[in-house]
């Protein structure tokens, strides 16, 4: 099973829309996939109760069956052995981060913490970045594509601000889930991430 861990300490940037989206693009891929939530306020697991029968199936962490996949939500204030935890467990880590001077203040601690745990210092699991509602051509995406490159880190994506995300998240769907033409610029904006994820999960000889 490979794991994904979407994290930041800071709320509101982007972790529940990122898993839940992940989650419901594995499933539409025909993966068998779980989606795991850490956060106390459990919006994750909200969503995959509001999941319609007929969409593709994502399991909660509690099933017995056997995934090829496991993504997980995280809390905000994430610090500590929590993290050191979440991490040691993860495959991959994924940061969405928003483009303001807080949420990127915010993001240069948390990323400091995150790239001296034991595992990601080995490469034992590797960290990504994602713009999470990013209006191109701002001054605000500037800063934000100006930090994320200096950190060395992959950028993965940016994901604009969109309606068919909160749409999709009332519906317990994914925009992977949505009618093509509503959602093809937003799906278009995941290529790379998605390449990334496939690329750090398989094993090249
Ligand atoms: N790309 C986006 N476009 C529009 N709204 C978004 C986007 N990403 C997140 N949101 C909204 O922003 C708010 C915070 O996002 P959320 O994923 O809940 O963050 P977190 O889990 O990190 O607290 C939510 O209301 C969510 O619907
Ligand atoms: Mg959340």
């Amino acid at each position: 099973m490979k794991h994904i861990l979407v994290a930041n300490a800071k709320g509101g940037s982007g972790k529940t829309t990122l898993a839940t989206n992940l989650a419901g693009y594995l499933a539409s891929q025909q993966q068998q996939v779980i989606l795991a939530d850490l956060d106390r306020q459990q919006s994750a697991t909200q969503w995959l109760k509001r999941r319609p029968k007929d969409a593709p199936k994502i399991f909660a962490a509690n099933t017995d069956h056997t995934v090829q996949w496991k993504v997980t939500d995280s809390p905000a204030g994430l610090r500590d052995e929590k993290l050191a935890d979440a991490v040691k467990e993860a495959d991959l880590v994924i940061v969405p981060i928003q483009p303001s001077a807080f949420d990127i203040g915010a993001a240069g601690d948390f990323l400091e913490v995150l790239i001296a745990e034991k595992t990601i210092r080995k490469h034992k699991t590797f960290v990504g970045l994602v713009g999470s509602r990013v209006n191109s051509r701002t001054h605000a995406a500037l800063g934000l594509a100006e930090f994320m490159t200096e950190t060395g880190l992959p950028v993965l994506a940016y994901l604009r601000n969109s309606q068919v995300y909160t749409t999709a998240a009332e519906q317990g769907l994914s925009i992977f889930d949505m009618r093509p033409s509503l959602v093809a610029q937003d799906i278009e904006q995941w290529s790379v991430l998605l390449d990334w994820i496939n690329e750090n999960t398989t094993h090249h000889t």
